[in-house]
């Protein structure tokens, strides 16, 4: 058995870091990719190698025979890299060596683990490619495959307009063929292409007109849960620290805050409705998406009336925003200097846009009364309802009964999950009885289940702040995308409304899951789509837990302990779907946490 390496190319996508090193150079925790690919074959007993090279060829060359001083490497060079594709890079290895094994053939634009050359050598059958399900993000040839065949090879060029990558599988570029194969059809249609046709082509082009033609059989082995990434331009680079470099892993997602579709992790950490969109409001956005994107969204007057038809109010005290996010920059300008209460902990917006604001410790009891007590001397109220990181909900009546019983205090009332709740919306009510001091900010990303599209709102009747808030929005600030998602959100109303049922439901059974596992000292009640969960470990435990839950589950948690007060462990969990619920439940009481006083 021989293994072709195919790591000739320039890798112009992964400029500029290959301005100055070859691809395969590159480090990936404690190696580098061609060290990835090499040590995978070498585990696996495949002790022969042939790279074919081009650019920086002596700089690789010198790397790998530093690296394997023990291997049998040959290197065949591609003098023409610059010009020509990986068609004439493996034509030319085919034409070089002796071909008197079967072939593994490896593109060295990916890293894997051991077990997926192992897939490839446990096959029964004698030509296999390794194929993966798409996923979103990933690029490059795909494949139909029927029975374990492989029945179609899609090359990038033919992905055309409407192509639905959805079903189809991702080739990872790693083969292995029959010697037969090899020294036959394969390596002579090679020659022919290269020769006749054009040699600055991808390999797939000949595998997709044998497979067309019927001549051979190529087998596909589908991947289930073996590790292996794509490195081919600088994004792809963090995904596969994040796979293969495991000490990062709790850093990146910290740090990358949101982006998380490009990292294989169940996230407890964003909080976002499950159940919407559903699929025909995904399908509407599909099919509207290319003429969306290619037009300016209206202007503020026109955005505002469309969201006034969905929340069926009136339109003037509405502002529409690119996600609730915008309002805190012209929040902490407008009230700069002015004394305000907020809830302590709460979200870290309004800490940040009230740095010198008074709190009230919120122990997930809902007492307007004492809140009420602490915002003596006070200008500016806020209330988060439900409150996050506790889930604690406060009567929206209530609210409104003080905001009126006290016209001189403007009351903040920020409600991006109430619908999670059984309380009404402030909205609602402020339709029926006005109120000139309150400014109610919502998220629509949580309820709507929209983060990445970027959409929230105010509603107020404080003429000043909303002058101030308008003043401060750019000409046009909403994206088309989410413009068009409040056109067709007005036809899914049931749906909304039966989503944020399931979620309620799905919480409830979730907080009797949690408050029975062991370690667990209290759940709090929530009117989120989230739970705090507090433990009977203390901070520094909590924070080992959601590391080793997210290093050898997947599983991201987040872990909020430092935002209360004496040494216990709290996290924060998103509600998710119900398989997905019982996976962190199940996290959850497989850990050793200490058991302390029983509360
Ligand atoms: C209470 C609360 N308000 C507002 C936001 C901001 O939401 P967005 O900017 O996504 O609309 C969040 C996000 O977590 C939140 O928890």
């Amino acid at each position: 058995l021989k293994a072709i390496i195919l790591a000739a190319g320039y890798g112009k996508r992964m400029r500029p870091f290959t301005d100055t090193t070859h691809k395969t150079l590159l480090r990936i925790g404690d190696r580098t990719v061609i060290q990835w690919i090499v040590d995978a074959l070498v585990a696996n007993g495949v002790g022969e190698l042939v790279v074919v090279t081009g650019y920086m060829a002596t700089e690789l060359q010198q790397s790998i025979d530093a690296a394997y001083p023990d291997l049998s490497i040959t290197y065949v060079h591609n003098e023409r890299y610059a010009q020509t594709n990986n068609i004439y890079s493996i034509s030319l290895a085919l034409n070089s060596i002796e071909i008197d094994s079967e072939i593994l053939l490896i593109e060295c634009d990916l890293i894997f683990e051991p077990n997926v050359i192992r897939r490839l050598l446990d096959s029964p059958y004698p030509n296999v490619a390794l194929v993966d399900h798409y996923r979103a993000g990933m690029d490059g040839t795909v494949v139909e495959v029927a029975d374990g065949v492989i029945t179609e090879v899609i090359v990038p060029r033919r992905q055309g307009p409407g192509f639905v990558l959805e079903g189809k599988f991702k080739t990872l570029n790693i083969y292995r063929f029959s010697q037969e194969f090899c020294a036959g059809s394969f390596k002579k249609l090679l020659n022919y292409y290269t020769a006749v046709i054009n040699d600055n082509d991808f390999y797939e082009m000949v595998l997709g007109i044998i497979i067309f033609l019927q001549q051979e059989t190529i087998s596909a082995e589908i991947l289930t849960t073996e590790r292996w990434t794509e490195i081919d331009d600088p994004n792809d680079i963090n995904v596969a620290r994040f796979l293969f470099d495991a000490s990062s892993r709790k850093k990146t997602l910290d740090e990358s805050f949101g982006g998380y579709w490009n990292y294989d992790v169940l996230d407890f950490c964003f909080l976002r409705n499950m159940y919407f969109p559903n699929g025909a409001v995904d399908s509407e956005m599909r099919n509207s998406l290319p003429a969306v994107v290619r037009n300016y969204g209206s202007a503020q007057g026109i955005l505002d009336a469309k969201l006034a038809y969905y929340l069926l109010c009136q339109p003037a005290p509405l502002t529409v925003l690119n996600g609730a996010s915008q309002v805190y920059p012209v929040l902490q300008a407008y009230f700069e200097g002015r004394k305000a209460l907020l809830p302590e902990p709460t979200f870290g917006e309004y800490t940040r846009c009230f740095p010198n604001a008074v709190s009230y410790r919120d122990e997930g009891v809902a007492d307007l009364e004492r809140i009420a007590k602490g915002a003596a001397g006070c200008e500016v109220v806020v209330f988060v309802n439900p409150n996050n990181p506790t889930g604690t909900l406060l009567p929206s009546a209530g609210i409104h009964a003080y905001a009126a019983a006290h016209p001189q205090l403007t009351v903040i009332v920020d409600e991006s999950f109430i619908e999670f709740s059984d309380q009404p919306g402030m909205v609602e009510l402020l339709e029926r009885a006005p109120l000139e001091n309150v400014i109610v900010i919502k998220s629509l990303s949580k309820t709507l289940g929209i983060p990445g599209v970027r959409l929230g709102y105010v509603y107020t009747r404080a003429a000043g702040f909303r002058d101030a808030l308008r003043k401060s929005l750019p000409v046009w600030n909403l994206n088309s995308v989410a413009e068009h998602f409040l056109e067709v959100i007005l036809k899914h109303r049931q749906a909304i409304d039966s989503s944020y049922r399931r979620t309620m439901e799905d919480r409830e059974h979730m907080a009797r899951e949690l408050a029975a596992c062991r370690g667990v000292r209290r759940v709090w009640p929530s009117g989120g789509n989230f739970l705090l969960v507090e433990l009977h470990a203390t901070r520094e435990e909590c924070g080992q837990m959601a590391s080793s839950i997210l290093l050898e589950r997947g599983i991201y948690v987040k872990d909020i302990s430092r935002r209360f007060p004496g040494d216990r462990g709290f996290l924060r969990l998103a509600v998710r779907l119900p398989h997905e619920n019982a996976r962190v439940v199940e996290a959850l009481q497989a850990v050793e946490i200490p058991v302390r006083e029983r509360a």
